[in-house]
């Protein structure tokens, strides 16, 4: 039969780029393993984000000035001249938060399932590597709008710089290129947030990727999945990640665009954590704002560094909090990765640590009270026990063995029922006067919703130990 151009075209393709191959060993033959659960949405939503900052980035700048007397107002103008130009810079602005809060799950997936221990260290590396690249990218394009908060975030985020000795104060000038946030540091933090960070970050999610496919993805149950395969070689716990991965995470994203636009439609600025109120306010070097601080991603770590009295202190102690994150794979000693078969320590601990930088976070979006302080000291020293006595604790305690294959774990369908009779629990039917009659209305069962807590509680205490 004649072939048509189409097809020849495609041919003439194919035959000199290895299309075919890349889907077939990344996609329809890459073989991920079959429970993948809620927690596995999270990577390719940060991909979407990725995606999604790229191309409202690119339409911003579009219309945005890269200069301290026309900053503030071009972006005025793109809220309200530019056509659609208000829903691009929101995407964008959401999309930003967005990012941080799916790449903080993202990362605490791999806490809980141990997916940066071996053989996928490499992996975590270059997920940490991504996150720096990520807060470098948030911080300078945060001073972009040119409001107050832009403006004295900066200045306080680059003056840490002098607490450094010796080289300090020459730093944060050549950081700057001025002595004070000028047109000259707008400028260089706009090449290094619309074009040097963005490409440091796609080469990173690359490689990202290319480690993580080269070794296989880890599970819930944290069983390597190729131990066992079938007589065609295809591991017996593995399915193909096209077509089953990939209409999964369409479910995932579905949901995430729910939660997304409902953000960007209704409550862009967040009551202020998404985009502060300072920053409607054009900077003024003049005029500092009453209280500084920086949006909600980075506040754990902000937190850090107020806790500790000396200024350079705070500044390694905040690097610290970072850098240990880079060193789990080897400070982890534990025999098993995942949770479900680690003992009550690491439970205990992981629950400590989720408290301590939950804590962080909120201590560092507020003014610091004497007491405050107090309570960010506690915070820090659980966040950092919890990453140095990991080397102890993970040896020490006794660990479930692990099964040869993946669980069956119950689904969301199976645990609907079970759900629906604990709401059924908290509440009665009582009866009520209405227009004379008697009629029966649901109200909260107080028996119930105590039952219902104190079983909560005991569930809870059961699963840490
Ligand atoms: C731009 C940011 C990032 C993107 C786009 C990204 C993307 C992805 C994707 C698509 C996957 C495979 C799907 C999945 O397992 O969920 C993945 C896996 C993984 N990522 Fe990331 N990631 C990012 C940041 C990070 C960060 C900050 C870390 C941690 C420091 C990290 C650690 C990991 C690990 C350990 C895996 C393997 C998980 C497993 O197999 O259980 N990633 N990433």
């Amino acid at each position: 039969m004649k072939k048509s151009h189409l097809e020849n075209c495609g041919n003439w393709f194919l035959d000199r780029f290895p299309l075919t191959k890349l889907w077939n060993d990344h996609m329809a033959q890459y073989y991920a393993p079959k429970n993948f659960n809620f927690w596995y949405f999270f990577g390719s939503l940060a991909l979407l984000v990725l995606v999604n900052q790229l191309v409202t980035g690119i339409l911003l700048t579009m219309n945005y000035k890269p200069d301290a007397g026309l900053a503030f107002d071009s972006v005025e103008y793109i809220m309200r001249e530019v056509p659609w130009g208000w829903l691009v810079r929101y995407m964008h602005s959401t999309g930003a938060s967005a990012f941080f809060l799916v790449v903080y799950l993202h990362m605490f997936r791999g806490l809980i399932y141990g997916s940066f221990k071996q053989p996928r260290e490499l992996i975590w590396i270059f997920g940490m590597l991504l996150f720096v690249a990520l807060m470098a990218e948030a911080f300078m394009g945060y001073l972009l709008p040119w409001g107050q908060m832009s403006y004295w975030g900066a200045q306080v985020i680059i003056s840490l710089f002098s607490a450094i000795p010796v080289i300090g104060d020459d730093l944060s000038l050549w950081v700057r290129g001025d002595y004070v946030i000028s047109d000259a540091t707008l400028n260089r933090f706009f090449a290094f947030h619309v074009i040097s960070i963005p490409l440091i970050l796609i080469m990173l999610v690359f490689l990202h990727i290319v480690a993580l496919h080269e070794v296989g993805s880890n599970n819930p149950d944290g069983i390597e999945i190729k131990a066992s395969k079938d007589p065609w070689g295809h591991p017996v716990d593995g399915i193909p990640f096209h077509p089953y991965y990939t209409v999964k995470d369409i479910v995932g994203v579905s949901i995430f665009i729910f939660f997304f636009a409902t953000v960007l439609f209704y409550m862009p600025e967040m009551g202020g954590y998404f985009l502060e109120h300072a920053n409607f306010i054009p900077a003024d070097p003049l005029a500092t704002p009453e209280h500084i601080a920086p949006v909600w991603y980075f506040t754990p770590f902000y937190a850090i560094l107020r806790a500790i009295p000396d200024k350079f202190a705070g500044v390694i102690a905040m690097g610290g909090a970072i850098v240990v994150l880079f060193l789990l794979p080897w400070l982890d000693r534990s025999p098993v990765k995942s949770i479900r078969y680690r003992g009550g320590i690491y439970k205990k601990a992981i629950l400590m640590f989720v408290i301590s930088f939950l804590g962080l976070g909120y201590l560092g979006m507020q003014a610091p009270t004497a007491g405050a302080t107090i309570m960010a000291r506690i915070f820090t020293a659980m966040y950092f026990g919890f990453f140095l006595l990991m080397p102890i604790y993970t040896r020490w305690e006794k660990t479930k063995p692990v099964p040869k294959q993946l669980t069956d774990q119950p689904t969301i369908e199976d645990r609907i029922p079970g759900w629906k009779a604990t709401f059924c629990e908290m509440i009665k039917e009582v009866p009520v006067q209405k227009d004379g009659e008697t009629v029966m209305r649901k109200r909260p069962d107080t028996s119930g919703i105590i039952n219902v807590l104190i079983r909560t509680a005991k569930n809870i205490k059961a699963s840490l130990d």
